[in-house]
């Protein structure tokens, strides 16, 4: 039986870690939407637009997975889409609080959509695109951080701060 899954965030901007959890979920469910929040009341460093072009390009290599956009409720746009559940990463246990309210809730809203919770490769149980962009706007070396494309966009967007 075919099942969709839907990987929500924030994705300001992808990292590794995400493509791990990305690629892993592809691997599991016949179809992927990685699914970036339009949520004005957040300050992101790359638009909506930027964020789902570099998803795009880096997951480009896996044919189940489709990048979209969604705002308002998560639970709504999953099953306007007919997704069967929800998958989010887990790093590290003060993950864990966060994602149990959201999880709450979500089953609150809908009962029906399972959310899925996989780990990152122990090697990015740190990572965060904030850390990520602190450590970009200071210069650092992000290369095994972000796919190039990330790092080649974030270097673009601190290239005035240095
Ligand atoms: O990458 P993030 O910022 O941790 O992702 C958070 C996200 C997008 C999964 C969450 O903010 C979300 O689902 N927002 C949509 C609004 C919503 O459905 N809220 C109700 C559950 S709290």
């Amino acid at each position: 039986m075919s099942k969709m899954a839907v990987v929500p965030g924030s994705f300001d901007p992808i990292t590794y870690g995400h493509l791990d959890i990305i690629t892993r979920g592809a691997s599991i469910f016949s179809e992927v939407y990685v699914v970036v929040l339009n949520n004005s009341s957040k300050n992101p460093l790359f638009s909506v637009e930027e964020r789902v072009k570099l998803i795009q390009e880096v997951t480009a290599h896996l044919p189940n997975v489709k990048v979209e956009t969604f705002s308002g409720l998560l639970m709504d746009y999953a099953q306007n889409v007919g997704a069967s559940a929800i998958i989010r990463g887990l790093r590290a246990v003060s993950d864990f609080e966060y994602e149990m309210q959201i999880t709450s809730m979500n089953r609150v809203l809908n009962d029906e959509i399972e959310t899925f919770f996989i780990m990152t490769k122990n090697q990015y149980s740190f990572l965060s695109s904030s850390i990520v962009k602190e450590v970009a706007k200071y210069g650092g070396n992000i290369g095994e951080l972000v796919p190039p494309q990330v790092e080649t966009a974030l270097k673009e967007k601190y290239k005035h701060q240095q």
